[in-house]
């Protein structure tokens, strides 16, 4: 099967709107079992493909969900260009609440998950290039697809990923921004370095639910609050990946 466009979806975003024609694919992987069904369908006349990282009801956490076996599920049906949807919280000032971002670095604080496919017996070890983790030339049709639709997108930034689930303390944010860090997430790694892995375009559509700890003056953060702005950032995400499959 040919895919124009494979979608992975974060937090927030668990189905696709308006596929056309949708069909439910079980893919078995070596890896073991994806976070669940990948929906194939319309869109714009063009085949995307659509699976939720943290499973249609988000039962996987962060840690849990099988990185390998989703990026290889998606190779396996014939995804060549993945944009990764992601829930952030937001570090740099122009980064705030419901802001839209496309990064283009980033740095994995995770730990404790198979990073690679590598890490089985009998695999071969291979080294990969890693200094631009996201596809250039995907991230920057992202880009163009996202103004074109008149979203205010902010192109580059870094993306620090974190273990999760729990958010981060403020001392973590500090050290984070001190590092370079413009952003902060739980899932953006493995899944970059494993779509590289298997040779894939891969981007990542951060949208921004929260300031991170400590980057206002706030007592908490309210998860509420998160997923109301969660809610809102993810409704444009149709209009952004429009421009993608057209071009
Ligand atoms: N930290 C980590 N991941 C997140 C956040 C955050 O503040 N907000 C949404 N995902």
């Amino acid at each position: 099967m040919s895919i124009d466009l494979a979608v992975i979806g974060g937090s927030g975003l668990y189905q696709f709107p308006d596929l056309g024609n949708a069909s439910r694919h079980a893919v078995d992987t070596p890896y073991g079992k994806a976070s669940g069904d990948i929906v194939v369908g319309e869109f714009r006349g063009k085949r995307l493909a659509f699976l939720a990282r943290h499973g249609e009801g988000h039962s996987l956490p962060p840690h849990r969900v099988n990185y390998r076996a989703n990026v290889w599920a998606l190779k396996s049906i014939g995804a060549g260009r993945v944009i990764g949807v992601n829930a952030v919280g937001g570090i740099r000032d122009d980064m705030g609440p419901r802001a839209v971002v496309v990064p283009d670095q980033l740095i994995d604080y995770t730990h404790g998950r198979l990073t690679s496919f590598c890490d089985v017996e009998g695999a071969e070890v291979r080294h990969i290039d890693f200094s631009d983790p996201y596809t250039p030339s995907l991230r920057k049709a992202l880009v163009a697809a996202a103004a074109a639709a008149g979203i205010d997108v902010v192109d580059g930034g870094c993306y620090g990923a974190t273990q999760g689930p729990r958010l981060e303390t403020r001392a973590e944010i500090a050290r984070m921004r001190r590092d370079g860090c413009d952003l902060v997430g739980m899932t953006g790694m493995p899944e970059a370095v494993l779509a590289r892995e298997l040779g894939l375009e891969y981007a990542c559509l951060a949208l921004v639910a929260n300031w991170a700890a400590g980057v206002v003056d706030e007592d908490e953060i309210s998860i509420e609050e998160i997923f109301a702005h969660l809610a809102a950032a993810t409704a444009a995400v149709p209009a952004i990946l429009a421009g993608l499959v057209d071009s």
